[in-house]
């Protein structure tokens, strides 16, 4: 499966099997985490074999049924974006989790910190998780916003703008809120970040997903507004 693919196909997952995840897969993702993390310089983590942060009420209220591992976000505190990496990173590997036939589930709200597993320093903090295995089933398409929702350039733009757009409509956003716009500006692409809880996780998602439908070669970043 290629990454478009995995984007096409990913949903959130929530209910998984009792199945571990296999060794040469579980080897994979952990080399890519080791890439991301030199990178990034985050200190993203797999957790495996530990049912705890999904046993809680608020984890059943959130309807996850059989999460036993996942990956945990975590960073230094005074990173510059350390959400917006976070995001960016983050989804990097749950697309290579889609194309390794895993599922995932974003969860920044639902799960319960067990510090006992996670190897977090004073000065930094998890940032939120992602539930990852053998899924009961492949998620289902939700609703999305419309294209012109999202795009606040009036005229024509090139079709990778177009095509970035409609991947980033693919990304999974906290609550599904969607709340970004993208503007095509000299050749250049901004996102603006809409109002809200882990709207700075999202952008970072959601740019990942834009890179990927629009091709990087094509365009540049402009810096990122917040709209007020
Ligand atoms: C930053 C972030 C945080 C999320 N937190 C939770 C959560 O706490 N609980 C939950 O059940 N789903 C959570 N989700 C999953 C979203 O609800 C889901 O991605 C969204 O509804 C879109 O559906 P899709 O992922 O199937 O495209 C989160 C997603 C993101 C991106």
């Amino acid at each position: 499966m290629d990454i478009k693919e995995a984007v096409e196909k990913r949903h959130s997952v929530r209910q998984y099997l009792d199945r571990p995840i296999d060794d040469k897969i579980k080897k994979v993702l952990e080399e890519q985490i080791e890439k991301c993390n030199q990178k990034s310089h985050l200190n993203i983590q797999l957790i495996v074999n530990e049912p705890r942060a999904f046993q809680s009420r608020l984890a059943h209220y959130g309807q996850f049924q059989g999460v036993k591992n996942y990956i945990a976000l975590i960073g230094k505190k005074n990173i510059p974006d350390l959400q917006e990496k976070c995001g960016y990173y983050g989804e990097q590997l749950v697309l290579l989790a889609q194309q390794l036939g895993l599922n995932t589930c974003w969860v920044a709200l639902t799960y319960k910190k067990v510090p006992e597993v996670l190897h977090l320093d004073s000065d930094e903090k998890i940032v939120a998780v992602i539930a990852i295995g053998y899924g009961k089933n492949q998620g289902a398409t939700r609703r999305s916003k419309d294209m012109k929702d999202v795009i606040e350039t009036t005229g024509s733009v090139p079709q990778w703008f177009d095509e970035g757009v409609r991947f980033a409509l693919l990304a999974p956003t906290a609550m599904n809120q969607q709340k970004f716009k993208f503007i095509f500006e000299q050749g250049k692409v901004k996102i603006k970040r809409g109002m809200g809880l882990y709207t700075k996780i999202d952008i970072g998602i959601v740019k990942y997903h834009f890179e990927i439908g629009a091709g990087k070669q094509h365009f540049q970043w402009d810096s990122e507004e917040d709209e007020r």
